[in-house]
């Protein structure tokens, strides 16, 4: 086990955290929160979520950077290198890694969304459509085939060209700058939404708890969510924590990054809901909410609106490409710790996942018939990457730390061999990682699969 410090790393503690709060906000908080949030009743499943987030999401991004900082390895070598009696335990990393895959062949496709809303705000066309007009213009463009695929792939381009820059200059350096700059203007959107004639409704609903609308998938979905946005559960924090400076404080780093991750979530909340009711729209809209709703909001700041609108479409493009390199990273770190090197390593990846996106893109029009049930591609790949294969993965995951591997090597680790004074938290912590995290994962599991 290597405790030298890597020389592919992060250059200081900030760096570390900002490189990977850049890996947990991205689309899950401004795209997907909103959406879910709204499909499973707002307050009450705000509620759910913020005890996922705490208890369960919190505790496995610690777990994770431990695991990455002792081993210096990616999941795959791992799971092993610390327990080299039980081999099989490389298959959740294996099964974290696959789950990467698919992820970001989703997250590829809202990319391309993205990134062409940040194109039109641009040029005007989005500036040019009025307020009813929006749902029509999202779904026209959705369902074409060549707009969404040129998106995604270039989208793509730019985060393999990151990858390819290395993890400190390309990472870090573009996530310290944008982090912040986001925070502002949604902070400012926020403020407009909130001011909308007949904004309380929207209040109202993301605040106010209704258990009735709370079903047993809500809960599942509400725990998928909250691995999706902190970027839990599949190994990129293990990857994450093997770049981390050896004299970070892995509980703070970590607390840190959930705050700040949950905070924008429900910024974007507190963004989208006041105006989706103020103007007239279902909470429930779909995928396409946020680009249904907030150039509405662009709209009513007047001529200060294509600003707005070119800003923050650039901004949530970046927040994703943030997101989208640790997925490229975690799979680019694999096949280079296999002894691929890494620009090739990383151009394979892109192009086996660039199938997956398109034909995912694909959904929404040309091969919106394609179907398994009742499910296209996407929906199908949707439900995989952000119901049910994370649960089962930090489930594995959980169950590898708080039970399989060594106490003492994470006391070790969390404590920078002894430096850090961790106190009667220890205490609290291995309750959590022992038996909270554990066991309500798996009645979430059980409950979400028998619904
Ligand atoms: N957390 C990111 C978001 O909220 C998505 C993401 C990046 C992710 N890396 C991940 C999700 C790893 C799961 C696993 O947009």
């Amino acid at each position: 086990m290597s405790t030298e410090n890597s020389k592919n790393g992060f250059s200081s503690s900030f760096g570390a955290i900002m490189a990977a709060a850049g890996s947990a906000v991205g689309l899950g908080n401004i795209w997907r929160f909103p959406y879910i949030c709204g499909k499973y009743g707002g307050g009450a499943f705000l509620l759910v979520y913020i005890c996922f987030v705490f208890f369960i999401g919190m505790v496995l991004m610690m777990s994770e950077f431990v695991i990455g900082r002792r081993t210096q390895s990616t999941p795959a070598r791992a799971y092993p290198l610390l327990r080299p009696d039980k081999p099989r335990w490389r298959m959740v990393g294996l099964l974290g890694l696959a789950t990467c895959f698919l992820i970001l062949g989703v997250y590829l496709v809202i990319s391309g969304w993205t990134l062409n809303y940040f194109w039109e705000s641009l040029t005007g066309t989005l500036g040019s459509i009025d307020n009813d007009g929006f749902g029509d213009h999202f779904k026209q463009f959705a369902s074409s085939a060549g707009r969404p695929a040129v998106s995604l792939l270039l989208f793509l381009l730019f985060t393999l060209l990151v990858i390819i820059g290395g993890v400190e200059k390309g990472i870090e350096r573009i996530s310290k700058l944008l982090m912040p700059i986001l925070v502002v203007l949604l902070i400012v959107m926020c403020v407009r939404s909130l001011t909308l004639d007949g904004a309380s409704a929207g209040v109202a609903y993301l605040f106010q708890p209704d258990f009735s609308k709370l079903t047993g998938e809500g809960v599942l979905a509400a725990l998928g969510q909250a691995l999706f946005s902190l970027s839990v559960g599949m190994g990129v924090m293990i990857v994450y924590g093997s770049y981390l400076p050896l004299n970070d404080n892995i509980l703070k780093t970590s607390m840190w990054i959930t705050v700040c991750d949950f905070f924008i979530a429900i910024l974007a909340g507190v963004a989208i809901f006041p105006a989706v009711f103020a103007t007239g729209q279902e909470p429930t809209g779909g995928p396409g909410l946020v680009y249904q709703v907030l150039p509405v909001v662009f709209n009513s700041f007047g001529s200060l609106g294509r600003l707005f609108s070119v800003v923050f479409f650039l901004l949530l493009s970046l927040a994703a490409l943030t997101s989208a390199i640790s997925l490229l990273e975690a799979l680019t770190a694999w096949l280079n710790e296999k002894g691929m090197k890494r620009a090739v390593a990383a151009v394979l990846v892109s192009l086996c996942v660039s199938v997956v996106a398109v034909a995912a893109s694909f959904s929404f029009g040309v091969w919106g018939s394609v179907k398994l049930g009742s499910l296209t591609i996407f929906d199908l790949l949707d439900k995989l990457t952000g119901t049910y294969l994370p649960p089962i993965c930090a489930f594995l995951t959980i169950v590898f730390f708080g039970w399989v591997m060594k106490k003492e090597d994470i006391m070790d680790e969390l404590s920078n061999h002894g430096t850090v004074k961790i106190g009667y938290f220890k205490v609290f912590y291995f309750f959590l990682v022992r038996f909270v995290a554990p066991l309500s994962l798996l009645v979430v599991l059980v409950t979400g699969f028998l619904n």
